[in-house]
């Protein structure tokens, strides 16, 4: 199994550039079966969520053409089979979005239930919701599900979620778009991804208005045409390598960043410390002495990420003082690495929902083992900052979502590498 061996203690200095982002393009790829035509999607990231969804498509009859540098032609116009794979349905969350895309173009979807990082229970109950609301009949086994016309047919709706949810947000819109009325979704996921997913999806003729607030308009068109998107930069592989120079200490360019994303995060590391500078599209961040406590609480955006918890547990274990972390979007996710980072001398008790992190002035490297792929992007940055050998075993969970990250850290002068044994 392939491993990271990372030799820590070294600050980080130069440039990185962030790719694109992987919640928004798992949500583009699938909606291009909405499209009738080519699309071309640019600052497409090369990451195993990704492949494994282009295999999903082209087992599906989508036309696939690489043209290099991150860009990806997706013909929809032959395809026939409207039951995805199971087997790499399993393999990923993001898959859900199959659903939404079919029940829009075909009127009907056989999808298995998604796999994925299992950090926590992830129902689907709200993007069922949604599908019923627009007139799908749901058939849910232990495993699949199954959507169809009901009596009255498929039509637009008005929706309200009864919590905020980034998938059952963008799975609505994309199974509204080719419903004939108007669909409204209230308490709808402002995050950028959905964002980036109605640009997408308008940009090729739909007719969503709203996302980013919590009421999200959509007006059923009757086709999509072709077109040319550039995903956005990712605001979580962005606060990554933040957290990342926070924690190890250097000077760093982020560079193909929007600043606004990343206002959540930049603000609580200036809070503890960091110098942060923002310009257009790239943000600067200075780490000299040692980092202070603060208290977070992740919340949906615009608030701090729960995908960004893990990683900035890392500077909380590295601060002087205590700093208490509360998350409320997924209240297991902590199990996923605090023991690991306790093995690495952090002082973290958990207490239910919160997090109490007891800064001390070293970590020490040693084997861990990441459970999902926020989970292991912390564990790289806690080797990164530790004095000695780290270990982090189950990489394919950070390889999932993070463009490489061996290359981006060696440019920066981190002693990193991937050992395939
Ligand atoms: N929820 C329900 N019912 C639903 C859907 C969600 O109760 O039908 C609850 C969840 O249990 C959770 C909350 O609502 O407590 C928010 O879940 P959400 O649906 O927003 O999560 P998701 O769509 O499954 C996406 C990202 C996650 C990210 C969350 C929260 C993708 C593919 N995944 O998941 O990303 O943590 O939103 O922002 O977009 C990651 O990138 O590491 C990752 C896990």
């Amino acid at each position: 199994m392939a491993k990271y061996e990372i030799q820590g203690g070294k600050p980080l200095n130069g440039e990185v550039t962030i790719s694109g982002a992987k919640n928004a393009v798992v949500a583009i790829l699938p909606a291009a079966i909405l499209v009738s035509g080519k699309c071309r999607i640019e600052n497409v990231p090369n990451i195993s969520d990704v492949r494994i969804l282009l295999d999903i498509l082209a087992d599906m009859g989508v036309q696939i053409t690489h043209e290099g540098g991150g860009t990806i032609v997706l013909d929809s116009t032959g395809v026939t089979k409207l039951n995805p794979n199971p087997e790499l349905v399993r393999k990923m969350r993001a898959s859900y979005y199959l659903m939404g895309a079919l029940l829009s173009r075909f009127g009907q979807a056989n999808v298995a239930l998604p796999g994925g990082c299992n950090f926590a229970s992830r129902p689907i109950d709200q993007h069922l919701k949604g599908f019923r609301a627009l007139g799908a009949e749901v058939e849910e086994t232990s495993d699949y599900v199954n959507l169809r016309p009901g009596v009255n047919g498929l039509h637009g709706n008005r929706v309200s979620l009864d919590v905020v949810s980034v998938g059952a947000t963008a799975n609505i819109i994309m199974a509204a778009t080719l419903l004939p009325g108007q669909t409204i979704i209230e308490n709808a996921a402002k995050e950028p991804h959905i964002v980036d997913l109605a640009n997408f999806l308008n940009t090729m003729g739909a007719r969503i208005s709203g996302a980013g607030t919590d009421t999200v308009k959509i007006r059923g068109v009757e086709h999509l045409h072709g077109g040319t998107y550039a995903v956005i930069p990712d605001q979580i592989e962005a606060g990554t390598y933040l957290a990342a120079v926070a924690a190890a200490g250097g000077n760093v360019l982020v560079k193909n960043v929007i600043p606004k994303h990343m206002d959540c995060i930049t603000s609580k590391l200036s809070e503890m410390g960091a110098k942060i500078t923002n310009y257009d599209d790239c943000i600067r961040i200075e780490s000299t002495g040692r980092l202070h406590q603060t208290t977070v609480k992740t919340r949906p955006y615009p608030g701090f990420p729960t995908d960004m918890q893990a990683q900035i547990c890392v500077c909380m274990a590295l601060a002087s003082g205590t700093s208490r972390l509360t998350e409320s979007v997924y209240e297991t996710r902590f199990f996923g690495y605090c023991e690991e980072l306790q093995d690495m001398g952090a002082d973290i008790l958990i207490n239910g929902k919160t997090a109490i992190v007891t800064g001390t002035e070293d970590l020490h490297g040693t084997e861990v083992i990441a459970r999902d792929l926020r989970a292991g992007a912390a564990l790289v940055i806690a080797g990164l900052a530790a004095k000695g050998t780290t270990i982090v075993n189950n990489i394919h969970f950070v390889e999932r979502g993070y463009e490489n990250i061996i290359q981006k850290l060696t440019a920066l002068g981190a002693d990193i590498i991937r050992r395939d044994d």
